[in-house]
């Protein structure tokens, strides 16, 4: 099926299209009762994750509710190191814990190659969300190779992914293996997701905000040029979101550095600043404050309509700045999608 018509390909393919196509960073989640219903019939969150019938639910719950213009299929970035072989689980409550990975010998324990038969859950998932709303488009996704081995190398979260940085700068061949490792699983990966169906990819750097000015061409920049080019080698239609959180100027030419279709806006990047200073061909998504989400009213009016109108006559998918927070109220959500759906055509 060709989905050019409908408005997030309108959009990737280059039109300022009013109202702006929507959706929402982790758009199925906690905040939604019925996710929460979902969540209890698995016994941990990456049995979710790897259960192709609920994790279908999952994608769909949020496009039934609210019509988003897209869907993105429910996973995590951190099947990918599952399927190297790194132990992952997520505490209730708490975040990611891994086995971490800190020398030669670590690196040694994982696979060379992804296991893309440990992922094929999550291909069964695309091609089930496909079977039930194939009108919609469906975003795959991956972590990118930064943002992965920060939590690999840490075992967990952290404030500032300082045991990744570290590693970088007393082991640069070492960390290397790790990203080129990551930059092939991930290609796989995502080719694995377009073959089971899904109509773009976006790749989450959720945590590019932490390199340092000289390290960011090598580990952020290079790693997503080589994975889009890998993936574009077998699928040159597809469209590409780079999502580089809290990358700050770096963001500027971005996607013509990394050869991506759209970028994504964190929500410290001012709108206004982002019209004047990104080429105008630029396909941009974002920025809505998360927290403007969760706080309502004024700010959630005023913030939206700051980004509406920064990005109005461009190319622009709306989105939040960072992923939809477990305590926001469903009404805001419904609230925010009327002012963007009411906004001048
Ligand atoms: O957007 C969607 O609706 C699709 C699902 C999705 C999830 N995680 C589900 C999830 C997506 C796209 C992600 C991406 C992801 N996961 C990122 C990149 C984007 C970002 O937020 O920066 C990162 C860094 C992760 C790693 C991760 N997963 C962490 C740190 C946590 C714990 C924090 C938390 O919110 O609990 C997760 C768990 C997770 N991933 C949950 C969901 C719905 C919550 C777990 C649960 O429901 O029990």
């Amino acid at each position: 099926m060709s989905f050019s018509s409908s408005k997030i390909f309108r959009v990737l393919n280059g039109e300022a299209v009013s109202p702006p196509p929507v959706w929402l960073m982790r758009q199925a989640g906690r905040y939604l009762v019925e996710y929460r219903q979902l969540r209890a019939k698995a016994r941990s969150f990456l049995d979710l994750c790897y259960t192709p019938k609920l994790a279908a639910e999952a994608t769909l719950q949020p496009i039934r509710r609210f019509g988003f213009d897209a869907g993105i299929i429910f996973s995590d970035i951190l099947v990918v190191p599952d399927a190297f072989g790194q132990k992952v689980s997520f505490e209730t409550g708490g975040g990611p814990k891994l086995e971490p990975i800190s020398n030669a010998a670590g690196l040694g324990r994982l696979r060379e190659k992804v296991d893309l038969d440990r992922l094929a859950p999550v291909f069964d998932a695309v091609r089930r969300v496909k079977e039930a709303a194939p009108e919609t488009p469906l975003i795959g996704f991956c972590g990118a190779p930064f943002t992965l081995a920060s939590y690999m190398i840490a075992g967990q979260g952290t404030p500032d992914q300082a045991p990744a940085r570290l590693l970088a700068y007393r082991d640069p061949d070492l960390f290397q293996a790790l990203i080129d490792r990551l930059v092939a699983g991930s290609i796989d990966y995502l080719l694995g997701q377009i073959d089971a169906g899904v109509d773009l990819v976006q790749i989450f750097d959720s945590w590019a905000g932490a390199l340092a000015p000289s390290e960011f061409e090598s580990w952020c920049v290079a790693p997503l040029k080589t994975i889009i080019e890998g993936v574009r080698a077998r699928h040159p239609e597809k469209k590409i979101i780079a999502f580089p959180r809290r990358a700050g100027l770096s963001i500027v030419d971005f996607a013509a550095r990394t050869g991506a279709d759209a970028l994504g806006l964190d929500e410290t990047i001012d709108p206004v600043a982002a019209a004047k200073r990104i080429e105008a061909s630029t396909v941009l998504q974002g920025n809505l404050d998360p927290l403007a989400l969760v706080a309502g009213g004024r700010a959630l009016q005023e913030g939206t309509e700051r980004i509406l109108s920064a990005f109005a006559g461009r190319p622009h998918i709306f989105n939040l700045g960072h992923g939809i927070l477990p305590e926001t109220p469903v009404a805001h959500v419904e609230a925010l999608l009327g002012q963007i759906r009411a906004a001048d055509a």
